[in-house]
């Protein structure tokens, strides 16, 4: 386990370390309704998909461990209300829609006789969601890890770790487990402007890891890529496509261009609640956009005039043919993603990365 933890039921608050004031605040701040943690959604409290994903998944719980109902239909109208509210917290990643999916789907089909039996239905699933995220991720960092060489450079973009899930990480989980195998990985981190995920969160989960790492602006990668012979790209993402588009933070998909120049293998981790089938490309995937004030200002700072027009893309779409492997817990998938994501998703095979290659 990690020592520090992005989200924790309490028994009737979810606990969540506020990301916005990491590296320099570790601060836990209790959420107990469902309207404030879809604002800690909104401000990236808490944020990377996973983490988002289970954290609404106890989200549709705390009505019910926090008021008082009559009935339990009023519970139950309640928790539905909140299912609806947090759905539309953050628009690109798909696991928060898959997470409340999930846990309405099982609400829905059960007879609850007390508020009380559905308070422990709600719980008992974001547990399984939550322990099943920390297995997937190992998984997926065990399937990755054989992807890094003995000795290794890797650019990692964004943040994916164990505060973009429930614990251990995807992409960053692949950079953990080689390095916990004795490899010697040293890792390039993105620093992921407007939000700086990479220089202010990927950073400091490597500094506790003891895995060393520098931070460079997102523009430095190609020149990376050309001068300190990089080995692999491994990010994370939000939604994948039937097709295998990859919809993840902005600058992967100019990452993704830099390593296809180059020669250099780029992978994204990703559970498989992070593919959607029924977005048949990346084109079909929302793209949120946010506020000007996180690219006209640093911090507090307004550093260009506030009139200039700005645009806040927070994700771009990578193109399938610009990614060499998905990794994720049931093992690596190559190009042609199509069917093998469609098996993946379904479940029908229970494979190792190397069949399908
Ligand atoms: O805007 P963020 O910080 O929520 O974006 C996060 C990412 O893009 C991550 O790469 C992704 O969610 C995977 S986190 C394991």
């Amino acid at each position: 386990m990690t020592e520090y933890h992005s989200l924790q039921w309490t028994g009737d608050s979810l606990v969540l370390l506020d990301q916005r004031l990491l590296p320099h605040t570790v601060k836990y701040v209790d959420i107990r309704s469902y309207q404030e943690l879809a604002e800690a959604i909104k401000t990236m409290m808490v944020r990377g998909a996973p983490a988002i994903g289970v954290a609404a998944a106890y989200g549709l719980a705390l009505p019910v461990a926090n008021i008082e109902f009559a009935d339990i239909d009023s519970a139950l109208a309640e928790v539905r209300r909140a299912a609806a509210y947090l759905r539309v917290s953050r628009p690109t990643a798909v696991n928060l829609h898959w997470a409340i999916e999930r846990v309405m789907t099982r609400v829905e089909n059960l007879v609850f006789r007390t508020v009380h039996e559905l308070e422990n239905a709600l719980v008992d699933e974001a547990n399984a969601m939550a322990s099943e995220d920390v297995q997937t991720n190992r998984a997926i960092g065990k399937f990755g890890a054989d992807l890094v060489p003995e000795t290794a450079t890797v650019i990692h973009h964004c943040n994916t770790g164990a505060l973009g899930t429930v614990d251990y990480g995807t992409a960053l989980g692949v950079i953990r487990t080689a390095h916990e195998q004795g490899k010697k990985v040293r890792v390039f981190v993105d620093e992921t402007r407007p939000r700086l995920q990479g220089s202010r969160l990927t950073a400091w989960e490597l500094t506790q890891l003891q895995i060393p790492f520098t931070v460079i602006v997102d523009g430095a990668a190609a020149y990376m890529m050309k001068t300190e012979g990089v080995d692999l790209c491994v990010v994370g993402c939000d939604r994948v496509a039937a097709n295998g588009d990859v919809a993840n933070k902005i600058g992967t998909y100019h990452l993704a261009l830099a390593a296809y120049a180059h020669g250099v293998p780029f992978y994204v981790a990703a559970p498989l609640s992070t593919v959607d089938l029924t977005r048949l490309s990346g084109e079909e995937i929302e793209i949120e956009e946010r506020a000007a004030k996180e690219v006209n200002h640093m911090g507090e700072t307004c550093v260009m005039p506030e009139t200039y027009p700005v645009r806040n893309p927070a994700f771009d779409v990578t193109p399938a043919k610009f990614i060499t492997g998905l990794i994720t817990e049931k093992g690596i998938i190559y190009p042609p993603f199509d069917d093998a994501l469609k098996r993946f998703k379904e479940s029908q095979v229970h494979m190792h990365g190397e069949d399908n290659q």
